[in-house]
């Protein structure tokens, strides 16, 4: 297969405010207004912003969590804009996600091992031996001691549960991992080695991810591409060595400004681009770009019309802004 794993396109999910008349709707919270975005089949997408700019939500609508407001998800090929609840199967066993805090993930009353073999059961995947089977090897895959399939929870550390977590994800050989924060609730010394674990899964098992984070030095060295998103829509996308060397979006640059340089002398000459403004509420976002009431280079057509993702020269960089990437 050639073409894309996954393509959003134009998706909303809109939430409503409560509160009229017999719970009438007084107005709606955009989370996700106007996405679209490409995974192809082994690459991995990052997924940046600030927090509630819309990652989880997205993330959610994809794996079938949170029905769509408008557009599209086309899996494989396929037409999958639907909810968990009326999905085929097998979708649900292609895209799995593993959240941020491996403690409430894991249930404490089960055996590590039991957790790992619930989605094998709950799909009617093998006999009892050959679970037992699958679960040792899954448990060595993600570099723990499969003779420990029969100890709780309570008896790893963090980053091992995380371990037990992704091995449970990956147990029904899915083509897509969401991978919402998956070390943002860890320990910084410990931080990456679950990185490089994903890493090389998604070496040995041609994986797609779609990684959120609000960390940009941990996606510079983790992702192919990065998408940019602000209130709920993406601001600039790219290949991550073009957009961390040459952002366009005025967003993505102070974005970038805050995360320390490899080189300490290049570091020393950064110049630290502080937004100006508090974040809008995505339920009441501002006219035209919704970036426009914090740029610092805004010009009037950005309060009226908002601007689409343009195509750069670069290939597969765009961005959205009047002022850097004009319509042509
Ligand atoms: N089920 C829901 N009902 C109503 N509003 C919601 C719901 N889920 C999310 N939101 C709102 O949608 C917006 C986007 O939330 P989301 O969790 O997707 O952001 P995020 O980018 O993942 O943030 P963070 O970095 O903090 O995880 C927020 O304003 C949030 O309050
Ligand atoms: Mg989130």
């Amino acid at each position: 297969m050639t073409g894309p794993l996954i393509s959003v396109r134009d998706l909303r999910v809109h939430f409503p405010i409560r509160g009229g008349f017999l719970g009438r709707p007084i107005g709606w919270l955009k989370a996700v207004d106007g996405v679209d975005l490409d995974i192809a089949p082994g690459e991995s997408l990052a997924l940046v912003g600030e927090s509630g700019c819309g990652k989880s939500t997205l993330g959610a609508t994809i794996l079938g969590m949170q029905r769509a407001t408008a557009g599209r998800i086309i899996f494989n090929g396929e037409d999958v804009t639907s909810d968990a609840s009326v999905r085929r199967a097998d979708l649900s066993r292609d895209i799995q996600i593993v959240f941020q805090d491996p403690v409430s993930a894991l249930n404490p009353k089960l055996t590590i091992g039991e957790s790992i073999a619930e989605p094998l059961i709950v799909h009617g995947t093998g006999t009892r031996e050959e679970r037992r089977r699958r679960v040792a090897e899954l448990l060595e895959l993600v570099g723990l001691n499969p003779g420990h399939a029969d100890r709780k929870p309570n008896a790893f550390s963090g980053g091992q549960r995380q371990r037990i977590v992704i091995a449970r994800a990956i147990a029904l050989q899915p083509k897509l991992l969401i991978l919402d924060e998956p070390v943002s609730a860890l320990d910084v010394s410990i931080r990456s080695q679950i990185l490089n674990l994903l890493l090389e899964l998604q070496q040995r098992l041609g994986l797609s991810y779609l990684f959120i984070s609000h960390d940009l030095s941990v996606v510079r060295h983790f992702a192919d591409r990065v998408a940019v998103m602000y209130l709920g829509r993406i601001a600039e996308t790219g290949s991550t060595a073009e957009v961390f060397a040459n952002p366009v979006h005025p967003y993505t640059e102070a974005l970038l400004s805050a995360v320390p340089l490899p080189d300490p002398k290049a570091q020393r000459h950064r110049q630290r681009i502080i937004l100006q403004g508090d974040l809008p509420s995505p339920a009441n976002p501002p006219a035209g770009c919704r970036f426009s009431t914090r740029c610092p280079i805004a010009v009037p057509i950005c309060r009226t019309i908002s601007p689409e993702l343009e195509a750069l020269q670069q290939g597969g960089h765009s961005a959205a802004c009047h002022v850097r990437a004009p319509h042509s």
